[in-house]
């Protein structure tokens, strides 16, 4: 599937018809949303969800999150829906956030990869909303990347992976959010964060009145023989190619052992105002206390550090409680989970 001319269009409203038309057909189109770019099929079209999962060469068992405009759209996708989810999509829609729920007859198998639950998510992107509205159905939507590689926030970086694989990108600018939606299970006895995103686990339990558990997988690697409670969890994921260790302690510190261990090919990736400081080349993402800017540079920040031909990187440790623990949580599996404490 290499011979298809891309065509990338700012997202007009000449260029949201043709994606509602191409969607429509059963196409695959990357699409803006505030997270992340994502790369849509109608959810109800099981051969349109194949194209997806060859054009990001995704594993087959890695279920994709359904996005709606409206909430007329919501139980095309999932059924039996508890008043929780109502109070958060009340809340936070339309948002960077997903709820899985028990799965509708309606939505293909693929999209659920063999589960009996599907996730949904309502994007506030304008052109997001636009796309749905004119493909007429929910829009199975992973992010536009080759599958292990870091999700893509302009739609140059769509294009760098996506080229020849999909008839046509919509360009909506960079994504605000930067890190793919916090992913919350309301499928069994208690809500679960199965993936931290801009949205808080702090701001889930206000609204629920209830603990939210944290899964496994957000700040560990899967043991041995482990079954993953979100398949994404298990996979080598938003790596770049280098080799990335994350360095956890007062930044004194970090410069002490960067410093040690400064070689050609060594780059830092660090808080914006640090690079004075630091003997080797320099990546930012963000100011240090602030973590929504850490979010949306993260991913152009790993992509650059391979546009730069870094070897090995040593990472700054962003915080690990509310939107800095979905940084953290991506910067770790970019790292796959080599942390040294100073
Ligand atoms: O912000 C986002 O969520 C972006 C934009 C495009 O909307 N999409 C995105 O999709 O990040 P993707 O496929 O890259 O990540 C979806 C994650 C995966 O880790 C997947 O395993 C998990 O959600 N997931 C989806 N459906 C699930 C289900 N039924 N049960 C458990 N995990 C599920
Ligand atoms: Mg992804």
């Amino acid at each position: 599937m290499n011979d298809l001319k891309t065509q990338l269009l700012p997202a007009s409203q000449d260029a949201v018809d043709q994606a509602g038309e191409l969607l429509r057909q059963g196409e695959v189109v990357a699409i803006p949303t505030e997270t992340v770019y994502g790369l849509a099929a109608s959810s109800l079209n099981g051969e349109a969800v194949k194209k997806i999962f060859s054009a990001k060469g995704r594993p087959q068992d890695n279920p994709l999150i359904s996005h709606i405009a409206d909430l007329s759209m919501l139980e095309m996708v999932v059924r039996d829906v508890p008043q929780a989810a109502y109070r958060l999509a009340e809340a936070f829609w339309p948002g960077p956030l997903t709820m899985i729920l028990p799965r509708s007859e309606q939505v293909a198998d693929e999209v659920c990869a063999g589960l009996e639950t599907a996730s949904v998510r309502m994007p506030s992107h304008p052109v997001a909303q636009a796309v749905i509205r004119a493909a007429g159905v929910p829009l199975a939507a992973p992010s536009a990347n080759l599958s292990g590689s870091p999700s893509p926030t302009t739609a140059q970086d769509v294009f760098a992976d996506m080229n020849g694989k999909i008839p046509l990108i919509l360009d909506g600018g960079a994504c605000e959010v930067g890190v793919e939606s916090t992913v919350v299970s309301l499928a069994g006895p208690k809500p679960v964060l199965l993936r931290p995103g801009y949205i808080t686990k702090e701001q889930l339990e206000q609204v629920l009145e209830c603990e939210v558990l944290l899964a496994d997988a957000v700040l560990h690697p899967l043991k041995q023989g482990e079954k993953a409670a979100s398949p994404g969890m298990k996979y080598k994921h938003y790596a770049p190619k280098a080799e990335v260790t994350i360095l956890k302690g007062p930044f004194s510190a970090y410069v002490s052992y960067v410093e040690k261990h400064c070689e050609p090919g060594t780059f830092c990736l660090c808080f914006a105002g640090e690079e004075n400081s630091l003997p080797c080349p320099c990546v930012l993402y963000g100011h240090e206390k602030a973590p929504a800017e850490q979010a949306q540079r993260l991913f152009s920040a790993l992509r650059e550090l391979d546009a730069r031909g870094a070897e090995r990187v040593y990472a700054r440790c962003p915080e690990e409680g509310g939107i800095a623990l979905a940084v953290y949580n991506r910067l770790l599996r970019a790292a796959a989970f080599r942390v040294i404490e100073l």
